[in-house]
């Protein structure tokens, strides 16, 4: 067993409250490599702003799970290096689809677990969510559920369509399953494709795709019934058009990928969503780099003169999230 505590991480639990509290929220940011992760700690260290390192089941598969913790351990080291006395980094399993993936990521450091029991009929979801609470918390780990169903790939289920969050179920939920956040379906969703042309309106001036607004008045209402408890949202991505559009002038074809607007985001982290996922925009801002330079130098082989480009991409939109979309710069 592996205490996160050894490792210098934190659970959620404070970062949240303040997060309530102080009207911003705590980027979470996945990783699956040695860029990601420099550039995400680099970001929040500078920043001074507290960061959740998601990691999903596929980036544990794809990193292997002993490697990622003592990344995560070496990123509180080279926080400090960085000149940040006291970082508030939380490692957090993205989208646990079982019981023993949990457990196997609490009693390896993690500090922090969602389990998404949100595909499964209610009843399921909070027997699978409360197992997963009972055990986490003897170790004073936090844990994420979800209610509702996101559009696009979740939990390597794929969904074309999305189901709301029934406000109806949010008290019962939280109550008996005793998790310590809860993430919502309020129209957001996963990956590059949010939303299809057909469900976007055309700016008459840029010509350029409006996704349709999200569902402020459920938000509304989960906050109704759970005053000051902490939501999350995922599939947060903006899917910057900048990054769509040099990767397919440089040989890419993402037609048509769009996100959230940021003016949403910025108005749901005000609110009680204290964590706010973003995992494809920087999938987006490495592949734009990358795809840059392989085609304007074609002559470069050496990794490093390319990831190194990526990471300092990834690192100018973590700064940028964190100051100007969740207003987290400065809290930790
Ligand atoms: O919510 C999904 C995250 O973006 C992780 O994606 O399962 O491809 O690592 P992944
Ligand atoms: P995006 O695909 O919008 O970045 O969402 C990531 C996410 O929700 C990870 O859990
Ligand atoms: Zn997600």
């Amino acid at each position: 067993m592996v205490s996160y505590k050894d490792l210098g991480l934190v659970n959620t639990r404070e970062m949240f409250a303040k997060a309530i509290e102080g009207g911003y929220a705590v980027p979470a940011f996945n990783f699956n490599n040695m860029e990601q992760l420099q550039a995400i700690i680099k970001a929040a260290a500078e920043e001074k702003s507290p960061v959740i390192l998601q990691v999903s089941k596929g980036a544990r598969n794809y990193a292997n799970a002993t490697l990622l913790r003592y990344m995560a351990q070496g990123a509180v080291a080279y926080a400090k290096e960085l000149g940040w006395e006291n970082p508030q980094i939380c490692l957090h399993l993205d989208h646990g689809d079982s019981f023993e993936l949990c457990k196997s990521c609490i009693d390896n450091g993690f500090s922090s677990v969602m389990i998404d029991g949100s595909h499964l009929p209610y009843e399921e979801n909070v027997a699978l969510t409360k197992q997963v609470v009972d055990y986490a918390h003897q170790f004073d780990v936090t844990v994420e559920g979800e209610l509702g169903v996101l559009a696009g790939v979740e939990d390597e289920v794929s969904s074309d369509h999305h189901t709301y969050t029934d406000p109806e179920e949010v008290i019962d939920f939280a109550t008996r399953t005793g998790c310590d956040s809860l993430a919502i379906s309020i129209g957001t969703s996963h990956g590059a494709y949010k939303f299809t042309p057909e469900q976007c309106t055309r700016d008459p001036k840029t010509g350029k795709l409006v996704p349709p607004p999200l569902a402020f008045d459920v938000l509304d209402a989960v906050m109704e019934k759970l005053p000051g408890f902490p939501i999350v949202l995922h599939g947060s991505s903006s899917v910057p058009q900048e990054y769509v559009d040099t990767i397919n002038k440089y040989g890419g074809k993402l037609p048509d990928a769009i996100g959230i607007p940021e003016e949403e985001l910025r108005k749901a982290a005000k609110s009680a969503v204290c964590k706010i996922n973003i995992d494809s925009d920087s999938r987006l801002a490495m592949t734009a780099a990358v795809r840059e330079i392989f085609a304007t130098k074609p002559g470069e082989f050496d990794p490093r003169k390319y990831l190194g480009p990526a990471r300092d991409e990834m690192e100018r939109l973590y700064k940028h999230k964190i100051e100007n979309v969740l207003g987290s710069n400065g809290k930790a």
